[in-house]
């Protein structure tokens, strides 16, 4: 679908974030409660979190990591596929059972399940005991609900809006990379996804808020802003905007770092290319989610392009950006996948040999185009071919990997390692996780780090020094 390019800047409501100014009324009632959180899902729920987490402490909670000491807690969801839904309705279980006769524990259900209109009605059926639903639109109410709960009884249901709030307040999980909102929702409606209908239309953040809080950001000390978005290449089009241009801005901020998630093939234009191959500090990374290499399947997604064009953009992507990584997003089992709609993918696979993929099998979302379907294709075949699919893809990773070795890579080092604690951790530019020997003190910086083995999905290297930049 083609949207037509209306120009709806004038009636677009960008709206100053307000909760600050109400702070005072709630500090009393929730100062020295405590909350736990749970997040599910993608870099846009992991960084809605941060925004929860600003608006408790702010309140006055803080936060445990321990479930039965928390007096609220907030379940921030996702609604992709069933096993994110599954794992939700799990953990309620356990809420119920510590929630029993107690006036001082609250639930929160936020995310994108609350978006869904069947989840709730779910909700107000089987899970009476949950005290708020707030939607991705609205998180900023969120304080207003939670004071209002811990006076009296309600289930609020909150719906989309057609805002975009500006000027949030985050409680960043890193000190040296932060992710940065520059869009909301996504027009695309392939026919497999409920984002649209969870996040809603495409709403653009203002260029200038973005710049702000870039800049920002760096004044702190920030190394890298990763730009997020559910279709990145689509921002500015409802403000009279490009991501282009935006892109250009943000890399004049001198910040040291940029990346940006996620983009779509359809609408990557040239321009994107000239400004990421011409501005060192935009980071040579691609996330190109491709979904499937037949042109058939392709089109019953609405994915708006063909394998040939998808494989054209690709190696343009390849020749204009020296060292570029790219990897992508690939879901088997499409209802009625046949095995030479497969073979496609795995030629796409082999042709392409990304740096990385995130594979699925297909699942069923009601209220979307494919679940009306029809799907002859077995549990157990969807499973081989995924299985089939992550052999391949991990042999290219592995073998793009394997190119690094001996090689002397820039990383920014974010933190202990976790597979030792003996390391620290970091990425490369081309977004590869490195484990890196190499004093504490170094974490927060970008280093030289000579790679010594590598592996599927992680790096081995050794501390060179520091750069000064
Ligand atoms: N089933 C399986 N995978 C899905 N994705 C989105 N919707 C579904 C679905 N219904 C995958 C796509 C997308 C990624 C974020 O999740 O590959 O790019
Ligand atoms: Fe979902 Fe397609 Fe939008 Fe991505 S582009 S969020 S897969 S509808």
């Amino acid at each position: 679908m083609n949207l037509p390019d209306l120009n709806i800047a004038k009636m677009r409501s960008h709206k100053e974030n307000q909760y600050i100014n109400l702070k005072e009324n709630y500090e009393a009632e929730l100062k020295g409660k405590k909350y736990f959180l749970r997040t599910y899902g993608c870099q846009m729920n992991v960084h809605d979190s941060e925004a929860i987490k600003s608006y408790l402490e702010t309140l006055g909670l803080t936060e445990t990591l321990d479930i039965e000491e928390a007096n609220v807690v907030v379940l921030n969801t996702c609604a992709i596929r069933e096993n994110a839904h599954d794992k939700v309705i799990g953990f309620l279980g356990k809420c119920k059972y510590l929630k029993k006769n107690r006036d001082d524990f609250k639930i929160v259900l936020a995310g994108c399940m609350s978006e869904q209109p069947d989840f709730i009605k779910e909700i107000m059926t089987n899970h009476p005991y949950i005290d708020i639903i707030i939607g991705t639109h609205n998180l900023y109410d969120l304080p207003k609900l939670l004071l209002q709960e811990f006076k009296k009884q309600v289930i609020e249901v909150y719906s989309s809006s057609d805002e975009v709030i500006e000027g949030m307040n985050f409680k960043r999980d890193s000190l040296y990379t932060a992710w940065v909102n520059i869009m909301y929702g996504c027009d695309k409606f392939c026919t497999y996804c409920i984002v649209p209908y969870t996040r809603g239309r495409e709403r653009s953040r203002k260029l200038e808020s973005i710049i702000k809080e870039v800049e920002d950001l760096k004044k702190k000390g920030y190394k890298e802003v990763t730009l997020l978005g559910q279709n990145v290449n689509a921002y500015g089009k409802d403000i009279g905007e490009s991501f282009s241009h935006l892109l250009k801005c943000v890399s004049k901020t001198g910040i040291e770092r940029i990346r940006f998630v996620t983009s779509h093939p359809w609408n990557f234009t040239d321009e994107m290319l000239k400004v990421i191959s011409e501005n060192k500090n935009i980071m040579p990374y691609i996330h190109l989610p491709i979904q499937s290499g037949s042109n058939n399947i392709l089109k019953r997604m609405n994915r708006r392009y063909t394998k040939e064009e998808y494989l054209e953009l690709f190696h343009k992507i390849k020749e204009a950006i020296p060292g570029v990584a790219i990897t992508t997003d690939i879901i088997v089992g499409f209802p009625n996948e046949t095995r030479e709609d497969f073979e496609e993918t795995l030629d796409v696979v082999k042709k392409c040999q990304f740096d990385g993929a995130y594979t699925f099998i297909y699942s069923k979302r009601e209220g979307t185009p494919a679940a009306l379907m029809e799907d002859k294709i077995t549990k157990e075949e969807k499973e081989e071919r995924l299985q089939e699919l992550n052999k391949l893809v991990n042999y290219y990773a592995n073998k793009n990997n394997q190119k690094l070795k001996n090689k002397v890579e820039e990383v920014l080092i974010l933190g202990v390692s976790e597979k030792s604690h003996t390391k620290v951790y970091g990425y490369t530019k081309t977004m590869k996780l490195v484990n890196v020997s190499g004093p504490k003190s170094i974490i927060g910086k970008i280093v030289n780090v000579k790679i010594t083995d590598t592996k599927s999905f992680s790096i081995d290297g050794e501390y060179v020094e520091e750069l000064v930049k």
